[in-house]
């Protein structure tokens, strides 16, 4: 699998489209907004499904930009196809979550260290127990250093990847072992760099707060998403 299999069924860019970092995100729309104004000579390689993918230049490294949907199914089908067809090495995803702690500020990013699910996407293998999906060390550490440099103020831990945005059980729950935060996406994107032997990472931007019922007022949540695509683009 690779060069001769693109364009793939959910992705229209060919091979050399695509470069070998990514970031990705749930809402094309914020792709789309990441290359129109963070890169340079962006052209768009993909449309399909309204998903968009750029492929630009941020400080003279070339970047791709692209949409990845909501769910880890979703997550799922994307980054397989970028580890596998394209040979992409790194993908960092950027996206929103809601945290459980009161120590982690709304408008600040969550950089999710590891990733634990109430989905059964990894199933699929048959693992002998459960595996535990965790996010590429190096990739961590520069975003680590990427925050500190740029004074932006962040949190690393674990977070939870649900399978539900309503209806969800208790999530709050989670907060007993330490997790910070939820989204919807890092678990998947987490097993299936592991299981292409290539590297990921999910850099959050805190939203709401579960336990308060606290939600980012308009003008902080440009600036909290900007932060968090920021160090995104400069470790990719
Ligand atoms: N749940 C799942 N995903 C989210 C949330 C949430 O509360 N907030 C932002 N993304």
């Amino acid at each position: 699998m690779s060069r001769e299999d693109t364009p793939t069924p959910h992705i229209g860019g060919k091979y050399d489209d695509v470069a070998k970092g990514i970031l990705v995100c749930g809402d094309p729309l914020r792709a789309r907004h990441m290359a129109e104004n963070y890169l340079t000579n962006a052209v768009c390689y993909s449309e399909i499904r309204g998903m968009y993918g750029y492929t630009g230049d941020y400080r003279g490294k070339r970047v791709s930009v692209q949409g990845h949907g909501m769910g880890i199914p979703s997550i799922g089908i994307y980054s397989y196809e970028l580890f596998h067809f394209y040979d992409v090495e790194r993908i960092v995803r950027v996206g929103t979550c809601g945290t459980f702690s009161e120590d982690v500020k709304l408008g600040s990013v969550l950089i999710a260290m590891g990733a634990c699910t109430d989905s059964n996407f990894a199933d699929k293998y048959h693992l002998p127990g459960t595996y535990a999906p965790i996010a590429d060390f190096g990739l961590l550490r520069s975003a680590v250093e990427t925050a500190e440099r740029l004074g932006i103020p962040y949190s690393v831990g674990n977070i939870l990847s649900s399978d539900s945005f309503y209806d969800a059980p208790d999530q709050t729950d989670w907060a007993r072992v330490g997790v910070l935060g939820v989204e919807m996406e890092a678990s998947g994107l987490y097993l299936n760099a592991a299981m292409a032997g290539r590297k990921a990472l999910t850099i959050l931007s805190v939203t709401d707060n579960l336990v308060t019922g606290e939600r980012m007022k308009v003008e902080q949540r440009q600036k909290g998403l900007d932060d968090m695509c920021r160090i995104g683009l400069e470790i990719i």
